[in-house]
């Protein structure tokens, strides 16, 4: 398969590594591959530049946004919570009509430090946002709610927990199950919540994600859905 992953942060470079050692073709996309190149500082998370991972990762092309959905047969995108739109826009509605869109940015705010404030939440979501804004793509809403080591290798917590999994088109919610699969998830642990709107509570669990991670001092934290037969 050839996935896009739109980002060039932490996500974007460890589902693209994920994706590559599975076999997959992979292009990541960035708004200028030249700058993105050419960074020497590490980003708002610490993470160090692209040239230095892109060397360690040579089958992983970079890309424009535009030149990276384009070429892909799937897209998902890694991109900051505030500009998410922005970078789509860039990638074209063209290039992502038809295409499973999968979204695993969070609507994260760090305009006023740390914790990050969340907009939209409550009574809207970045993944419905992205729904609305490319009506032809087939937004899936999922893995936004584990840290992005656990998204591609969730036995780094043991026993059984869940990711969720939402969007308004079955079919491209059965393909994102199956890949969600190759990352190691048992289907027994992959929850349908519905349509894309359901990304409102997904994205909002980030904040319950976010003090645990605080608590517990780790990132390998996540939640189980329990329910009676
Ligand atoms: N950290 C985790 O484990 C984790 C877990 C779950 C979900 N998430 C979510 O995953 C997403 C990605 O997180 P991240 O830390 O990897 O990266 P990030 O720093 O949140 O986003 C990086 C990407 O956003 C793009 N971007 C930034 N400003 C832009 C603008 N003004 N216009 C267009 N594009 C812009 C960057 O483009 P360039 O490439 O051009 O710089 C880059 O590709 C976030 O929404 C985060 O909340 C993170």
């Amino acid at each position: 398969m050839r996935y896009a992953v739109l980002g060039t942060g932490i996500v974007g470079r460890t589902l693209a590594a994920r994706l590559d050692a599975l076999g997959h073709e992979v292009v990541v996309g960035t708004r200028d591959a030249a700058a993105t190149r050419a960074r020497t500082e590490p980003d708002r998370m610490g993470t160090a530049p692209y040239a230095r991972w892109e060397a360690e990762h040579p089958r992983v092309r970079l890309a424009s946004f535009a030149q990276a959905a384009a070429e892909a047969q799937v897209v998902l995108a890694a991109l900051d919570g505030q500009s998410a739109l922005t970078a789509l826009h860039a990638a074209g509605a063209d290039a992502l009509a038809g295409k499973v869109l999968i979204d695993v940015s969070n609507p994260l705010d760090f305009s006023a430090g740390f914790p990050p404030r969340f907009d939209p939440v409550d009574t809207d979501s970045l993944g419905e946002q992205v729904q609305r804004a490319f009506p032809d793509a087939r937004v899936v809403k999922s893995l936004n709610t584990v840290n992005c080591e656990v998204m591609v290798d969730p036995a780094r917590i043991p026993g059984a927990h869940s990711i969720f999994v939402c969007g308004n088109d079955p079919e491209a919610k059965k393909s994102v199950s199956a890949l969600l699969a190759e990352f190691g998830w048992p289907a027994a642990e992959i929850v349908d919540l519905g349509g894309i709107e359901a990304a409102r509570g997904t994205e909002m669990l980030v904040r319950l994600w976010l003090t645990m991670m605080g608590r517990f001092g780790t990132a390998d934290v996540n939640i189980r859905v329990v329910k009676a037969p």
